[in-house]
């Protein structure tokens, strides 16, 4: 499944989707990666399915799109500068560095596999007669990793709580944790390591400030809390929501767009009165989840998890994770972050971020249910699921991408089946009138096959084919990616057909 991901990556690259920054040079830029022509169209499309059902279709909900500079202390009010650290420790022969967590959390799924390996060894073994759920409570060997697994877990989460760094770092030798490169245990102390970007403002030595670039939209919705209350008098519960950059000093290792240095975030604070959250956190959980799974990627490949271990500014979140060729993972995360926010703005400030509320005459400080997902996890998870390499019954294989229909790049391509005898100015005028409706495409070089087989890969959803009868009758064939069924339909017809389809 590994290999799956290299290839989704290749391809990603191959047909334009995404390209590793600055790649003319050597050394390029680590983490950080352009979005192609393809690439971003499929982007786009994504914002525009979240923005809509959040923005179009609450009638509570408005859109803000503030600057990524912020006044610096919006950092230290939020907490992000004493407290949006990574616990860092270095193998001195690799000289790479790793988050101390993500070795023992690795350290922590090895005993999970350990202990999914004896299942699997014994259902083979015991065929129809196996009782999994009897195996697991009783085999020698698997509660003694389940034992390792659970005690490790619970250590680790203890000392994640202040976080405790010696006792990270104790656990990492405790456990015999090697260096994937160097295969060696030469490791040095734990080092807290901030994550966000900073650069200097002002022109002059003594105006110039350090600031930040941000780390996350969210805290430019709480400080325009009370600009948007006052200017569409909405009153509570009301949400913001906001799609934007945000920036990351992450330490990474080949995840390509699921964790990277620039990224882009979707998040909607929700305001409502103190004591509602908890209803609005179920509330906004099932609305996203239900948001998810519209799209037809497959119920099955989503789950909850739920955090034990909350944020400083949280009193409940849990995560959506998708499952991609690397497991389940998070691509939204969904957080009851209490009154934090805005009572540290206060705090910090001097301006009072209260909300009249006219129904009991009282004044206080709104609770706020975030929900925040990643455009580029969100794009990973799409293109995961697409990737096919399908085998087909005349023995050959087709690479083609099963987007959801209305994320397609490209909605259309139009194909004169040769490009002569009039066809290609006949193709050009159906595609004229096409591009006003969804995006199209048009191309007449190459055999028909390999043009359809270019658009699979792009994920286009249809293909268009104008020959002889057309100019005579004007219909066209119809070809549908994923059957690859073909239809014969007037030309009149197809606006109706594919917008009925593809319309977001
Ligand atoms: N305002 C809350 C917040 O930022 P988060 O869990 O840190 O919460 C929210 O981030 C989402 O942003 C994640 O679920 C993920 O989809 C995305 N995200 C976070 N860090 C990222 C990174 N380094 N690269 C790509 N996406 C990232």
């Amino acid at each position: 499944e590994e290999d799956v991901f290299k290839k989704i990556v290749s391809h990603c690259k191959e047909y334009g989707f995404v390209f590793p920054s600055s790649e003319i040079y050597p050394e390029g830029l680590a983490a950080v990666y352009d979005y192609g022509p393809n690439g971003v169209e499929l982007k786009n499309n994504i914002k525009k399915y979240w923005w809509d059902s959040m923005v179009l279709l609450h009638n509570n909900i408005v859109g803000i799109d503030a600057a990524i500079f912020m006044n610096p202390t919006v950092w230290k009010a939020s907490g992000h500068v004493d407290a949006f650290n990574d616990p860092l420790i270095d193998n001195r022969d690799s000289k790479k560095r790793y988050r101390a967590d993500n070795l023992i959390e690795d350290q922590i799924a090895k005993y999970e596999e350990k202990i999914e390996k004896e299942v699997k060894k014994a259902a083979k073994k015991y065929g129809d007669a196996f009782d999994e759920a009897e195996f697991r409570s009783t085999n020698k060997r698997v509660l003694e990793h389940q034992k390792k697994r659970d005690d490790l877990h619970a250590r680790y989460t203890a000392a994640m709580q202040g976080p405790d760094l010696e006792e990270l770092k104790q656990i990492i030798l405790d456990e015999g944790i090697v260096d994937p490169i160097s295969g060696t245990k030469n490791w040095t102390d734990v080092r807290q390591f901030n994550l966000m970007f900073s650069t200097e403002m002002g022109s002059t030595a003594d105006t110039t400030k350090k600031i930040y670039l941000r780390p996350e939209t969210a805290q430019g919705i709480f400080v325009n809390f009370l600009n948007v209350q006052r200017t569409t008098r909405n009153k509570l519960p009301f949400g913001i929501a906001q799609i934007g950059k945000a920036f990351r000093n992450e330490i990474v290792a080949r995840q390509f767009v699921f964790r990277m240095r620039e990224f882009e975030q979707m998040e909607m604070q929700f305001f409502c009165q103190p004591g509602t959250e908890m209803k609005w956190f179920e509330y906004w959980k099932k609305h996203r989840l239900q948001w998810h799974e519209a799209l037809g990627m497959g119920d099955e490949n989503y789950r909850f998890h739920d955090h034990e271990k909350l944020a400083h500014y949280a009193n409940a979140a849990t995560d959506i994770e998708f499952k991609m060729p690397f497991g389940f993972k998070e691509v939204e995360g969904i957080h009851s972050r209490t009154n934090f926010d805005l009572s540290q703005h206060e705090k910090y400030s001097g301006t009072k971020m209260r909300y009249f509320d006219p129904e009991t005459n009282e004044s206080y400080v709104p609770y706020d249910v975030e929900t925040s997902i990643g455009v580029d996890r969100m794009f990973l998870s799409v293109m995961c699921h697409s990737y096919e390499e399908e085998k087909l019954e005349n023995g050959s294989t087709r690479v083609v991408l099963h987007l959801p229909e209305p994320l397609a790049p490209i909605k259309c391509a139009v194909l004169p089946l040769v490009n002569k005898d009039g066809l290609p100015e006949k193709a050009k005028e159906i595609q004229d009138e096409l591009k006003f409706h969804f995006t199209t495409h048009i191309e007449a070089k190459d055999s028909i096959g390999k043009r359809y087989r270019r658009q699979d890969a792009i994920g286009t959803p249809f293909c268009v084919t104008v020959d002889g009868d057309t100019l005579k009758d004007n219909t066209v064939t119809l070809r549908f990616r994923d059957s690859m069924k073909q239809e014969r339909v007037p030309i009149e017809n197809l606006r109706g057909i594919i917008e009925d389809r593809v319309s977001i």
